[in-house]
Parts: structure tokens; C-alpha cells; sequence
């Protein structure tokens, strides 16, 4: 059987579920694979923390990137850390020293996927980012693989867990809004700073990321009209409840003639229509495309395992040279938002 040693760099939620997977599924991926995936390091900054957490043994702990570079050994970097900077740093350098890289990290794509993607083709290494969009669910590989054949024209759903989970709860219990937050930041859903999430830049970068791929346009978030879910209180689910409706956090790209329109805005959804009924940290996210028509994704779009889920899928991945090929060539001219956020569905 073949070895492959692999680094993280992080092991907060994301980091800790990749390991708790390999623990649970390692023989049947080995077994798939013909090929034994070892933990070798984890980069991370405070050495205490970690050494109390109850990690396998047989990882090394290092607060120094450079051990991770440097090692030949490793041949594929998890990055679990979030933020831009210094993630997009380190994912260069392991480009450069031959190593293939599988990101959760939005931020990071939602602005430099394509760049990236290209350098990890110049230097003959693979770059995945699954977990990017929608924790556990897989979207991102339908949009540059399954549903290539078909030209896009709308992608829309439910990409941001926390303010789902925000949401859900103040229409099904009445929770408070801070109380929700504070439970969703508990339960690892939320992001560092939970103000990308509730303030929909989260879902902003997902839906940037998805666009890229579907309509095969180099976008970044930049291009995404945001609105987020701060402002919505207990008497505006209620006026939607008297109405019939239920209140979402929707992402929005939609082809407009020669253009795109990018959005992220509340939307009030009628009861019944199946995004009304996607509860908790659970996504859902519809894709048109020209032949196929519509296609629904949902399921578990934050949380520990799910999202590791995605990214040990990506590692499998990698070593069986799946790679993503776009070249995000087609030039579309973006158009103002026309969908505005008083509008419903
Ligand atoms: P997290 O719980 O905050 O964990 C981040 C980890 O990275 C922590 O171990 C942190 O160390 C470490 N870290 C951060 N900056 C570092 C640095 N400069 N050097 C070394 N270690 C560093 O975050 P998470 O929820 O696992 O998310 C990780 C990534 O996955 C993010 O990009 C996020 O957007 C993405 N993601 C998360 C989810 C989810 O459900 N949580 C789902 C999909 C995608 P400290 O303990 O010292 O802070
Ligand atoms: N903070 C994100 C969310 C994590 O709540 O959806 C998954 O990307």
C-alpha cells in the first residue's frame, strides 16, 4: 500500500474534524485509495492549548511553518486557518516546493481563487477548495465538473449557516437574535468574526466563488452587492409570518443579458417553497443551468465534520489527480442589481 503524509495548518473546528474523519473512515479510504493518508504535522500558534487537546500521538505540533514546507515528506497542505494573508502566503510557497493544497478558506478564494488556481497549475500541483462553499455539501465540484455541459443561468440559495441558524431559530422559538448567535458560535458554525457572517459577506464570497466556476468568469467578491442580517428583528419575522412568509439570508447570481448580477440580501420566501423549510445550519442551493434545468443541493453547509467531510474528499481527490481545470475566460460585464432586497420568492 502506498503512504501519503499530509500537513494541516489549523486545528480549530475544521482542523479537528479532519482528524476525528481520518480516525473514523481511515481504512475504508485506504481501502478506496489503496493508499494510507498520515497526519504528519499541524501548524498552529499556541503550543499549551493544543498539547491539552487529546490529539493521536503520532502528530508533530509545530508553530513553525517552515517545518511544514521544508518537510519532503508532506506531499499535501490542509489549509483550516481562515483569514487572506498569510493562508494565500503559505499556499504559494507550498505551490513552489511541489506540495498540492486543499483550502476551506472562502476568504482566501473568494479573491484570489483564480490566480491561485493557475500558479498550482504552472507548478504541476493540484489546488481544491470544496469546503469553500456550503461546509459538507458538495457544489463546488458539480459547478466546474458535473453541470459543465450546460450554460448557467442562475445560482441561488442558502450559503451561510450561522445566519440560517440565526434565522431559523428566531422564527421557530422566538430566540432573541444574540442568543442564536451566541449558540451558533458554540456549536463552531460561525466564523471567527461572526460579522462575516451576519453581515453577508460570508455568503458574498461563496456566491463569488460558485459564479466563478458556473459562468466561467474571473469575479471576486468585490462584484457582490451585500446586505446582511443585523437589522432583521423579532417584529420583522413576525410581519412575515402574519403574511405568509418566512425570512432568509439568499445569495443571488443570475445571468442578465451580457451580464451577471451578484447579490446577498434578506428575502422574505413564501411558506412552503422548499427554501423556507431549510432549518438550522443546514444550505440549500439551486442551480439552472440551460439543459439540465433545476438542480437542488442541501444539507449540513457548516459544523466540524461535514465540513471536514468536503475536505478529506478533496485530499482523496488530489491523490487521485482529480484536478479542477477552468479557465475563467468569458468576460461578462457586470450589471447593477436588479433584484432588490424587498423583493420575495
Ligand atoms: P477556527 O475554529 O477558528 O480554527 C482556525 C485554526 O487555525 C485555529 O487552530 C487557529 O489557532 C489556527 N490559526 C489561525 N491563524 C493561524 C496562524 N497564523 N498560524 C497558525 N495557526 C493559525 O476556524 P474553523 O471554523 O476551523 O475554520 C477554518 C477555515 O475553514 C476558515 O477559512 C473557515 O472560513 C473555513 N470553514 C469553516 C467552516 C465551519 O463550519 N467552521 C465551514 C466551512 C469552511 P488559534 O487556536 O490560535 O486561534
Ligand atoms: N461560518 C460559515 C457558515 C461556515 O456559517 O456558513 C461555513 O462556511
Amino acid at each position: 500500500m502506498k503512504k501519503v503524509s499530509i500537513a494541516l495548518l489549523g486545528c480549530g473546528t475544521v482542523g479537528k474534524g479532519v482528524i476525528d474523519l481520518l480516525a473514523m473512515n481511515g481504512p475504508l479510504i485506504e481501502e478506496q485509495l489503496d493508499t494510507e493518508i498520515t497526519i504528519k504535522r499541524v501548524l498552529i500558534r499556541d503550543m499549551p492549548k493544543y498539547e491539552q487537546m487529546e490529539l493521536p500521538d503520532d502528530i508533530l505540533l509545530t508553530t513553525d511553518f517552515a517545518d511544514i514546507v521544508n518537510d519532503d515528506e508532506i506531499e499535501i497542505v490542509v489549509e483550516v486557518m481562515g483569514s487572506a494573508d498569510f493562508a494565500k502566503d503559505c499556499i504559494e510557497q507550498c505551490f513552489k516546493k511541489g506540495k498540492s493544497v486543499v483550502s476551506a478558506n472562502k476568504d482566501l478564494i473568494a479573491d484570489y481563487g483564480m490566480p491561485l488556481l493557475k500558479m498550482a497549475k504552472e507548478c504541476n500541483v493540484d489546488f481544491q477548495f470544496e469546503a469553500s462553499v456550503a461546509g459538507g455539501i458538495p457544489i463546488v465540484r458539480p459547478m466546474y465538473s458535473s453541470l459543465n455541459s450546460n450554460t448557467m443561468e442562475e445560482i441561488i440559495g442558502i450559503m451561510n449557516g450561522t445566519t440560517n441558524y440565526i434565522l431559523s431559530n428566531m422564527t421557530d422559538t422566538g430566540m432573541s437574535y444574540e442568543t442564536a448567535l451566541k449558540e451558533a458560535q458554540e456549536k463552531g458554525y460561525a466564523e471567527a468574526d461572526p460579522t462575516n457572517d451576519v453581515s453577508g459577506y460570508d455568503a458574498g464570497r461563496k456566491i463569488a466563488i460558485l459564479a466563478t466556476l458556473g459562468f466561467h468568469s474571473a469575479l471576486t467578491f468585490n462584484d457582490v452587492s451585500v446586505e446582511g442580517i443585523e437589522n432583521i428583528a423579532q417584529e420583522d419575522i413576525q410581519h412575515a409570518r402574519e403574511m405568509g412568509y418566512v425570512i432568509k439570508l439568499l445569495a443571488i447570481a443570475r445571468q442578465d443579458g451580457d451580464g451577471i448580477s451578484l447579490n446577498v440580501h434578506p428575502a422574505f420566501i413564501r411558506k412552503g417553497h422548499p427554501l423556507a423549510n431549510v432549518g438550522g445550519a443546514y444550505n440549500a442551493v439551486y442551480v439552472r443551468g440551460n439543459c439540465v434545468g433545476d438542480v437542488m443541493f442541501y444539507g449540513q453547509g457548516a459544523g466540524s465534520l461535514p465540513t471536514a467531510s468536503a475536505v478529506v474528499s478533496d485530499v482523496m481527490n488530489v491523490i487521485l489527480h482529480c484536478n479542477i481545470n477552468i479557465t475563467g475566460s468569458r468576460d461578462f460585464v457586470w450589471h447593477d442589481p436588479k433584484l432588490k432586497p424587498q423583493d420575495s420568492i
